[in-house]
């Protein structure tokens, strides 16, 4: 097992509570593991949006309503987290160029973002938050 420090949430940096991600064995994943993230009271404190890296992928994660989704962190459009995005409604609008993915489906819904961004499964057991990570 390995401990990963989240590094944002919702447009600013911050020092948040640690990602753990489980980490098959000898680093490799298999192909249909549920990782566990965290506890989600300690992940979704007030805050909605958080980046955590899973098996080398960053992924971000998005809170509306009670309901948490993941998608990949990185816009399809360039270099920027959606996790330090500015979160309204189901749409993410990335921080670089202001383009708009909803976070139930990852497909861009605005210019310039023209490629939909990867959605990952997660499920909630006991409390706490795990991911799927889709191919
Ligand atoms: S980098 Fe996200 S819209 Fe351009």
């Amino acid at each position: 097992m390995k401990v990963i420090p989240i590094a944002s949430v919702c447009g600013r940096s911050l020092s948040a509570p640690e990602a753990t991600v489980d980490f098959a064995a000898g680093g490799t994943v298999a192909a249909d593991a549920w990782h566990l993230v965290g506890s989600v009271d300690a992940y979704f404190d007030g805050k909605d949006c958080h980046g955590v890296t899973i098996a080398s992928v960053r992924v971000g994660l998005f809170r509306v309503d009670g309901e948490i989704y993941a998608l990949d962190d990185i816009c399809t459009h360039g270099n920027a987290l959606l996790s330090e995005g500015f979160l309204d409604g189901h749409e993410i609008e990335c921080p670089l160029h202001a383009g708009l993915v909803d976070i139930r489906t990852g497909k861009g819904t605005t210019s310039p973002i023209v490629r939909d961004t990867r959605r990952h499964d997660v499920r909630l057991d006991e409390g706490n938050l795990y991911v799927r990570l889709s191919h």
